[in-house]
This record gives C-alpha cells, sequence and structure tokens, in this order.
C-alpha cells in the first residue's frame, strides 16, 4: 500500500452544489480540507462559493488558483444530447484540467462513472461473487450513452495529462453514491456517503497515483467489480448495502437474467437512460 502524502489542504470542489457535492462539503472538512466550492448554481449558505460554469476559462483559472488540488464532479450527470453533453462534460473538462495545469495543479480527483463500462455484462451467478468473476478495472470500455462516453473521454484526457505534463489524476468510476440504495442493482454498485469520502481522501493522499482508475463502491456483499486498486490507495471501506438487501428485493424482485434492464453493469442507462433535464 503506498504511504500517504502530505494531506493538501485547499481542494477545490467542483459541481459543489450538486448531490455528491453537497454531502462531500458535509464530510471532507472533517479530514482536514479547508474546500474552495465552484458551481454554475448558486449554493445556498455558501455566499464564498464560485459561481461560474465549465465553459469559463478565466474563472476556471482563478478558481484553480493556489489550490492544492481539484476534485472535479461539475457536469451532466444524466443522458442528454451530445451538444449539451460535449459542451459541460467534454469541453468542460478539458478547461479544467488546462487552468489546472496552467496554475501548477498537482492532482485532480474525476467522478468519472459505472456508464464508462455500463455495456459490460454484470457478473452470473449468486453474490458474493468469486475474485475473478469481479469485473476487472481493466475491462475494455463500453460506454452506455453520451453521458458514459463523456466519462471514457474524462479518464483518456487524465491520462494524457499524466503522460505529456505530470498532472496526476484519480478517475473513480463512481456506482451510486445516495444515502441508501434504493434499487436491486444499487446493491451492488452502493457507495456510502462515508465510504465516499474515505475513497476521496485516499484519492487525494495516496503517493504516486500518476493516472489511477478505480471503481467506487463500499464493500457491498454483492459486489459486481474488483476493488483492488481502490485499496491499493489506502481505500478501506467500512460499509456493506447488504443491510438493505431484504426490503428491496421484497418490494422489487430479485434481478431478471432476462431482463434487458438487468444484463448489464449500467442498469437501466443501457435501455432507457434518465435524462438531464435542463
Ligand atoms: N451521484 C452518483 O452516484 C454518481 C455516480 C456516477 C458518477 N457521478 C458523477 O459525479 C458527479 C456528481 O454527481 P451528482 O450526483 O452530484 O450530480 P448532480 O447533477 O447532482 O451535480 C452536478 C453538479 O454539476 C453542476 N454543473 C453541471 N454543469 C455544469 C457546468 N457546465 N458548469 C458548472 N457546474 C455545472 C450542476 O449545477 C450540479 O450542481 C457527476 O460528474 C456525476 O457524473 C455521480
Amino acid at each position: 500500500m503506498p504511504a500517504p502524502r502530505t494531506a493538501p489542504r485547499t481542494v477545490l470542489l467542483t459541481g459543489a452544489a450538486g448531490g455528491l457535492g453537497t454531502l462531500m462539503r458535509g464530510l471532507l472538512p472533517a479530514y482536514g480540507y479547508e474546500l474552495r466550492l465552484l458551481d454554475m448554481r448558486p449554493i445556498e449558505g455558501e455566499p464564498d462559493a464560485i459561481t461560474a460554469d465549465l465553459g469559463d476559462k478565466k474563472a476556471l483559472r482563478e478558481a484553480v488558483r493556489g489550490v492544492d488540488a481539484v476534485i472535479h464532479l461539475a457536469g451532466i450527470s444524466l443522458e442528454s444530447t451530445f451538444e449539451k453533453i460535449l459542451k459541460a462534460n467534454i469541453e468542460g473538462t478539458y478547461n479544467l484540467y488546462e487552468a489546472a495545469r496552467e496554475e501548477g495543479v498537482g492532482r485532480v480527483v474525476f467522478a468519472s462513472s459505472n456508464h464508462a463500462v455500463g455495456f459490460t455484462p454484470r457478473p452470473e451467478g449468486d453474490a458474493p461473487h468469486e475474485p475473478g468473476a469481479l469485473i476487472p478495472i481493466d475491462t475494455p470500455r463500453r460506454p452506455d450513452t453520451f453521458y458514459g462516453l463523456s466519462k471514457s473521454f474524462g479518464e483518456d484526457l487524465a491520462q494524457f495529462y499524466w503522460d505529456k505534463h505530470g498532472l496526476e489524476t484519480v478517475s473513480v468510476r463512481i456506482g451510486s453514491c445516495f444515502l441508501e440504495p434504493t434499487t436491486v442493482r444499487m446493491l451492488s454498485v452502493w457507495m456510502s456517503p462515508g465510504d465516499g469520502a474515505r475513497l476521496f481522501h485516499a484519492a487525494l493522499t495516496a503517493e504516486h497515483v500518476g493516472h489511477s482508475v478505480v471503481y467506487g463502491s463500499s464493500a457491498n456483499t454483492r459486489l459486481w467489480w474488483d476493488l483492488s486498486t481502490a485499496r491499493a490507495l489506502g481505500y478501506e471501506p467500512q460499509d456493506d448495502s447488504e443491510q438493505y438487501a431484504a426490503k428491496l428485493i421484497a418490494e422489487q424482485g430479485e434481478l431478471d437474467p432476462e431482463n434487458p434492464d438487468h444484463a448489464c453493469l449500467g442498469g437501466a442507462f443501457v435501455t432507457n437512460p434518465p435524462v438531464w433535464p435542463y
């Protein structure tokens, strides 16, 4: 396990008004971080937050100036038109990386997604799965949406900025980070908010990450993917979705191998993805 480097103190949190951003605003200060917040939407109760779009290069440059690291959550988090995804997630992430490079920021934690590999068939059979049956981190990318495609791009962009400019990134293929899992599929990919904060902290403090790609979830009994690259950062998940399993399965039934919504890692994103409302 890599030795933890000195924890970066000041961290820019983009997408700070969103669901995950709100959870992390609550949890990360306990690890000693001073958070600088950015979102295109104002954040209630946070008068110092930067209200800026990822298209505003000048604002991004000022936002990253002097921070030790960036947690990049901002962007369209569901399916949308290619044009909107291109602007927010592809050009926006490029703008963020350019600003970080220009200001000498050493590390980004990038919110990638399971939807970068969403068409990957989920492990068959009963959980818990043998380690060999888990989806490896180097499984070929199989985006399930334009949204997933933009996360694939973000991972490649991160690799490029490491190889070309020495800017480190941990790309976290987040499963579902909510207070509780709400579907039977989520039992396999759920990341508790507490484990999310543990994983982001590990991604900010591990030594020599280069560009590392990790799956982001708790240590779920029904896990579908291999957490070893996340654990190699020093991440030790504390939670397991199994406490919610009986109730969710009673309400929704077990996953059905004949149902296309249940066949792949990306769930319903492969068939009928939820659409970004704006
Ligand atoms: N929550 C999850 O379980 C989950 C799972 C996989 C990946 N992710 C990724 O993590 C990140 C956060 O997810 P979330 O659930 O909090 O999403 P969210 O939609 O709640 O939050 C995204 C935030 O980004 C902001 N934003 C969107 N476009 C922007 C732009 N052009 N400029 C500035 N801000 C912009 C929005 O205003 C919003 O506050 C996203 O990148 C998402 O794709 C989240």
